[in-house]
């Protein structure tokens, strides 16, 4: 098991970054994370388009097609020799000169992290994390908008930070404007009343590779859905609440703010869609 640093192409596990490199500097950077079944890499043509739709949506061009992408991932998870691997995908503005306009940044650097996966504890999916409705806000759409998944996490970094000093093992953002929107690194979903309710992508949410599939799941197995604007009371009378992302897939939230939701163990939605996800991606490679 090991980790492997594919940086511009070249195998270096000793690569280094720039000091000057604006992905660093300024967090000019888009990113992705790809998990893998027997160590190669599920849903990566989502990963790709949504790779390319928020360089676009930051005005970075790729200088590398699809085809590249896949073949130097393939060879830089070949030479970790990992069971399983945990896969970052960073394009960042490139060097440039110490100065916020991104004029001259000549290349974009592209840097493939593969290392072990560090699965989540089974605890977790048996018994449910805990979260905590924080006072940082996520970012408006007006000012950096969350569908767009760039290196600049810091509004994440702070929730998490004051998350965790609440005694919590993640946090749970509103917009600015008062609504539900997601997790540091996941998507909120929650069942009312047996139907399984998700903020919509207009409430400032990153739209979720794994929420994508849950909903399309949950909408062929006869579960009704919804999405939508909800305030944070939304989730008093939650029957259950759940994360979804790529590493976590589907985690199960069984205390909010310190209190049991449900009956405080993972409920019989969040569990029968856990099952389905795990049978869909069985059965993909
Ligand atoms: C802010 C945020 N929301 C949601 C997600 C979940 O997205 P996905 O299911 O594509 O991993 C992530 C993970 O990348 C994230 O960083």
């Amino acid at each position: 098991m090991t980790i492997q640093i594919n940086f511009n192409g070249v195998l270096d596990e000793k690569a280094a970054i720039s000091v000057f490199d604006h992905g660093f500097l300024f967090g000019d950077s888009v990113y992705e994370v790809v998990s893998t079944l027997h160590n190669r890499p599920i849903f990566l043509d989502e990963h790709l388009k949504r790779l390319r739709q928020s360089a676009a949506a930051i005005l970075l061009k790729i200088p590398k097609d699809d085809d590249w992408f896949k073949q130097e991932i393939d060879k830089t998870l070949k030479a970790s020799n990992n069971p399983e691997s945990y896969t970052r995908i960073v394009v960042t503005r490139g060097t440039g000169e110490i100065d916020i306009d991104p004029i001259t940044c000549e290349t974009p650097n592209i840097i493939i992290y593969v290392t072990p996966v560090k699965a989540y504890p089974k605890e977790n999916y048996e018994n449910g994390i805990s979260l905590a409705l924080v006072s940082i806000k996520r970012n408006p759409r007006e000012a950096l908008n969350p569908g767009i998944k760039t290196g600049n996490y810091l509004n994440n970094v702070l929730a998490k930070m004051e998350a965790r000093k609440l005694g919590a093992n993640d946090a749970l953002m509103l917009s600015p404007y008062g609504f539900l929107t997601e997790s540091t690194t996941s998507n909120l979903f929650f069942v009312q009343g047996g139907r399984l309710m998700t903020p919509s992508l207009d409430c400032g949410i990153l739209a979720g590779i794994t929420r994508d599939i849950v909903l399309k799941i949950a909408r062929e197995n006869g579960i009704l859905t919804e999405e939508g604007s909800w305030p944070a009371e939304a989730l008093d009378n939650a029957e259950e609440i759940f994360l979804t992302g790529t590493l976590k897939r589907i985690m199960p939230v069984t205390r909010l703010d310190g209190r049991a939701v449900g009956d405080g163990r993972p409920g019989p939605i969040t569990r029968k869609l856990s099952r389905l996800y795990e049978a869909l991606v069985a059965s993909l490679v």
